[in-house]
């Protein structure tokens, strides 16, 4: 599905290709949105002859239009795939994959850390349609159960909250060995920091809503395979649950994905001076930042990831109680308080780890902090300021 016979390779480039897919002979650098959904045929032939595993045809309103399907070209080309379904959501693009890819009888592993919403699908599945759910501790591979039931092993790198990274390949190589596709949220590496399929894995599952549409205003998720016949399964699940996008969604991703390299660039570079700086706090006790060598898993980090999102979690000091976090938090004046990070603005929330990950090795409070484009120094001074109401 990648964009050809244009000389330029660098997806930075690639992804301004305006790449017209009409007969048309107008042009234009934009994008048009097309929306439909009725689709109409030229006669009672070409009705009968639509396959819907043909993403070169247009048959109903759900399974795409042109708009659509640009936007789902882009997202496989940055992925270094070539297969992409567009879903309303991220969650939606994570309960469609585990719905396709398992039934009852099977069995799936996925990461105590991972996504809380992911969690609570696996649960819903294992309780509705006894489909078998183990978890593993995503910094020990030996810590992996894999069962002769066991179809599909879920990753998250770094995982939601806890930051921590998995060792990928290693997770690959288990799975392939154990007869289990891999699917990966990589919402955090957003194609730039780190691409699953490079590495090894099956399925790359993003959430458009963060840093690709940028503006706090929309959703929508991503699911990105190489195998033509896992896509088509993907697919089948995809057109039956009628998780198609909006056009004009996909058109405001569309004209954010252009400079979305630059923001996540900016904002990796003003989240690392600003964990670097919060690593030097007195009541600070500890910086859950991949880039920081005291990370859990920043040496996979360092050898699997070019750059870093800018999300990263602190943990207090434990004399800190969390009626303090709590005030701390509600101090801030330009970290607004709200989960969904990849917009322009910062943001900041009290988060509970102690009872979602076993060994969960530290004892204070953790905040999760999501940089924007305010100016790093600005936002350094409101944590300072902030910080300082903990000590009095
Ligand atoms: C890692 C991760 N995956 C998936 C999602 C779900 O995305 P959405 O909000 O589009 O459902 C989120 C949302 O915060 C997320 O952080």
């Amino acid at each position: 599905m990648a964009d050809s016979k244009h000389p330029a390779n660098k997806p930075q480039t690639r992804l301004l290709q305006p790449g017209h897919d009409t007969g048309s002979n107008f042009r234009s650098l934009s994008s048009a949105v097309e929306r439909a959904s009725t689709v109409v045929f030229p006669d009672v032939a070409a009705l009968r002859q639509r396959d819907w595993r043909d993403e070169t045809q247009y048959a109903y309103g759900l399974s795409g239009t042109p708009t659509t399907r640009r936007l789902a070209r882009k997202i496989a080309m940055l992925e270094a795939g070539e297969h992409c379904l567009l879903l309303p959501s991220g969650l939606a693009a994570i309960s469609l994959t585990m719905l396709s890819l398992l039934k009852s009888g099977d069995h799936v592993l996925l990461p105590e850390n991972a996504y809380e919403p992911a969690i609570e699908f696996a649960k819903f599945l294992q309780s509705q349609y006894g489909i078998g759910l183990d978890f593993y501790d995503p910094l020990d591979t030996a810590s992996l159960q894999f069962t002769p039931a066991t179809r599909l092993l879920w990753v998250e790198t770094p995982g939601s909250v806890s930051m921590e990274v998995a060792d990928l390949p290693a997770l690959n190589r288990l799975a392939k060995a154990h007869g289990a596709l891999v699917a990966v949220d990589a919402t955090w590496a957003a194609s730039i920091a780190m691409r699953p399929l490079e590495l090894g894995a099956d399925i790359s599952i993003q959430a458009l809503t963060k840093y690709q549409s940028g503006g706090s205003d929309v959703l929508m998720g991503s699911i990105v395979t190489r195998d033509k016949q896992l896509h088509q399964r993907l697919a089948l699940t995809h057109m039956q649950s009628g998780t198609g996008v909006s056009p004009e969604d996909c058109n405001i991703v569309l004209r954010s994905l252009p400079h979305y390299k630059l923001r996540y660039e900016a904002q990796d570079a003003s989240a690392r001076k600003i964990a670097s700086w919060l690593l030097q706090q007195p009541a600070v006790a500890a910086v859950l930042h991949p880039a920081l060598e005291s990370a859990p898993g920043h040496d996979i980090w360092q050898r699997d990831f070019s750059a870093a999102a800018s999300l990263f979690s602190i943990i207090l000091q434990p004399h800190i109680p969390q009626t303090a976090i709590d005030h701390f938090v509600d101090q801030l004046q330009l970290f607004h308080i709200g989960f969904s990070w990849g917009g322009s603005h910062s943001l900041a929330l009290p988060f509970e780890m102690r009872n979602i990950r076993k060994s969960w090795p530290y004892k204070g409070g953790l905040v999760r902090l999501y940089i924007g484009l305010e100016d790093t120094d600005d936002l350094i001074a409101d944590l300072a300021q902030a910080l300082n109401s903990l000590l009095t």
